[in-house]
């Protein structure tokens, strides 16, 4: 049983989730001769599936293993991709393959969109994270020596193939990790997929079960839907908040990733993010004592964390204020008027700030 959810951005295309549906890349790869597959060590039987999936199809398949983790989304790595693809003889009509987590999908997507200015792409997210959100939404890129996703580039996919069977061997604190963004979409969004985290938490973190692959299909949906609405992010519709409403628990999250050197995990960081947000518009009289309590009580029952070192906000305070979703100087925070009903708020004043950190502090 799959289902699938629908993006509408500068081109239509399904994401597909349930289980055995490598399969399902064939029609998505008609008139091609070749495919790309760039793909992580830690997949690499997956890759090895499809390349066979692929072969059968009559496709030569151009295998491009990248290093783990954010070690793939570096210039060089790219151009290790793009010396593959000309290697091989790629054309326009040729596609990319990208499986694996969020960072080769982000690499995959890049290099596709660059490739002869644009081949087509296909997305095997093979984290929940990915499934959920880096593989959606056509944002892309890479990292360079001054910052994550400096360099990148706006296009979407053809299609998504979120397979949960490739989940087995996802260690549980990445799935957990993941679980943040279904976290996040669940407050700003869809009160459901926060009720169902609360209930049945265990049922949420198994692989095997059926509740996992609908919790990822919801979270799917509020990404496509907040997409469709706002594909280059520069505010919805009768000044709606748009797709930086996805950005709930980023601007501190991001600080976070950035003072530990990136070796947090991102849904963890996003985590706290969230947990200081709840705080802030609390403080600020836009959400209510049980909405907070809400944040505390969802983060607690998924085990992702909510509290950071006491003595670290000046340094998160500095790598706030240089994040470029900050927009110039202007410290700018995705809060919520009350829970799923997300709202930006620019320049909160200093003492709340302080008083938020405060309150998630240890
Ligand atoms: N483009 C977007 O909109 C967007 C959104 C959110 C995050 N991102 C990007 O996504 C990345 C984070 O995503 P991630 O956490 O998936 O990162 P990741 O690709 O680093 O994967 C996390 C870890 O899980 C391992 N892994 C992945 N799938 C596995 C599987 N099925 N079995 C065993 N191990 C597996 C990887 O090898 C890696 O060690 C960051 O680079 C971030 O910038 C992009």
């Amino acid at each position: 049983m799959s289902t699938t959810v629908q993006v509408s951005a500068e081109r239509s295309y399904a994401v597909v989730i349930g289980r055995d549906l490598l399969a399902e890349i064939v029609p998505l790869t008609e008139g091609a001769t070749r495919a790309g597959v760039i793909f992580q060590p830690s997949v690499q039987d997956v890759a090895r599936r499809v390349g066979a999936i692929l072969e059968r199809a009559g496709i030569d398949v151009v295998p491009v293993e990248v290093p783990d983790a954010e070690g793939s989304k570096t210039a060089e790595v790219a151009g290790r991709c793009w010396s593959a693809l000309g290697a091989a003889g790629f054309t326009r009509n040729d596609v990319v393959v990208g499986i694996g987590g969020g960072a080769v999908t982000d690499l995959a997507g890049f290099i596709a969109a660059t490739w002869l200015r644009g081949v087509r792409c296909i997305l095997v997210p093979t984290s929940v994270l990915a499934m959920v959100d880096a593989a959606i939404g056509g944002k892309t890129g890479i990292n360079t020596r001054e910052g994550k996703n400096l360099v990148g580039v706006f296009s979407s996919p053809v299609g998504v193939l979120c397979d949960v069977t490739t989940l087995s061997d996802l260690p549980r604190a990445e799935i957990v990790s993941g679980l943040a963004e279904v976290v996040k979409v669940g407050l700003t969004s869809d009160a459901t997929i926060v009720a169902d985290l609360l209930v049945r938490t265990s049922d949420a973190l198994d692989v095997e079960g059926d509740l996992l692959p609908d919790l990822i299909r919801r979270a799917v949906q509020v990404k496509a839907d907040v997409v469709g609405a706002d594909f280059r992010e520069v505010g919805g519709a009768n000044g709606a908040i748009g797709r930086e409403a996805l950005n709930y628990g980023h601007t501190l999250g991001h600080a976070i990733e950035h003072c530990e050197d990136y070796t947090w995990r991102h849904g963890n960081a996003v985590a706290v993010g969230l947990m200081f947000a709840g705080q802030l518009a609390f403080l600020g009289g836009r959400l209510d004592a049980e909405g907070v309590e809400t944040h505390r009580a969802v983060l607690d029952a998924v085990g992702l964390p909510r509290t950071y070192r006491r003595d670290a906000w000046p340094a998160l305070l500095e790598a706030m204020s240089l994040d470029k979703k900050s927009r110039g100087t202007t410290l700018r925070f995705v809060v919520l008027d009350g829970l799923q009903n997300p709202t930006i708020w620019r320049a909160p004043e200093q003492d709340l700030l302080v008083a938020a950190y405060d309150a998630i502090s240890a």
